[in-house]
């Protein structure tokens, strides 16, 4: 499956993966479009927004808290590990728009965060942020400074944490080999970010069942899931 590019896999120095819901659906996380795309009849494209929040903020932090526990129910799958073991060969950086922390349990230590974290909150007013350590008593939660808190999580129209997005332009633009999986690469910026890879000449190869918005641009598009594919092309390392 990798035969072509197999020369320039094992020559490569900076692996950078681009990741999206797609990876962590083989551990039972929903993905957010296609069939995937409800929770309780609402569309979550509707919920991820601060107007969604502010409208409805117990609504919100339930379908939050939800997804939480659901997260934390869940482990790494074959695809997250693969990304984490290939650390023992090369250099590998994870740009992630998944905010399940699950490529970190796998044991990746690179890892930037492109659309926040689901288990830290910060203040809808003052500078308040925080990891969630227990459950809470009160939905919205309430900062000390007496406004709501939220998800630390990047909702639709907001901008990513810039130093997490210019460290994120630095590495795709100085990759080798960029690795994009599980991502429809429809939402912006993050789907920019091949294109920094190919301005350097990288080689970029996709994953995913299915063709996306993007797949022409990839030097390589292989059609099947992580979990399969990932292990696959980590094994090229260990021959
Ligand atoms: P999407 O739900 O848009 O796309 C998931 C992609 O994963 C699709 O292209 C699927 O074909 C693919 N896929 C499904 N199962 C897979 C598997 N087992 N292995 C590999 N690929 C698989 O999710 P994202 O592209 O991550 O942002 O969405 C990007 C952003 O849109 C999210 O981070 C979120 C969402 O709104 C915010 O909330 C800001």
């Amino acid at each position: 499956m990798f035969e072509s590019i197999r020369g320039k896999i094992l020559d490569s120095r900076r692996i950078v993966f681009v990741t999206g819901a797609g990876i962590s659906q083989e551990s039972g996380i929903p993905t957010f479009r296609g069939k995937d795309g409800l929770w309780k009849n609402y569309d979550v494209m509707q919920l991820a927004t601060i107007e969604a929040f502010y409208d409805h903020p117990k609504l919100v932090w339930e379908w939050y808290n939800e997804r939480r526990k659901n997260i934390f129910s869940t482990e790494p799958n074959l695809g997250h590990r693969a990304i984490s073991e290939l650390e023992k060969f090369v250099k590998v950086t994870v740009l992630t728009q998944n905010i399940d922390g699950l490529h970190q349990r796998a044991g990746s230590t690179e890892v930037l965060e492109l659309h926040g974290s689901i288990v830290e909150i910060k203040c809808t007013n003052c500078n308040f942020k925080s990891e969630i350590l227990s459950e809470f008593t009160r939905i919205p939660p309430l900062c000390q400074c007496g406004n709501i808190l939220r998800p630390n999580v990047v909702w639709f129209g907001e901008s990513l944490p810039q130093d997490v997005w210019q460290k994120s332009i630095i590495h795709a633009s100085t990759c080798d080999m960029m690795i994009v999986v599980g991502t429809s690469l429809v939402v912006s910026p993050a789907n920019t970010l091949p294109i920094y890879a190919k301005q350097n000449n990288a080689t970029i190869i996709e994953i995913n069942p299915v063709e996306t918005a993007m797949s022409s641009y990839m030097d390589l598009s292989i059609r099947g899931t992580s979990a399969l594919i990932l292990p696959e092309f980590v094994s090229i390392f260990k021959e």
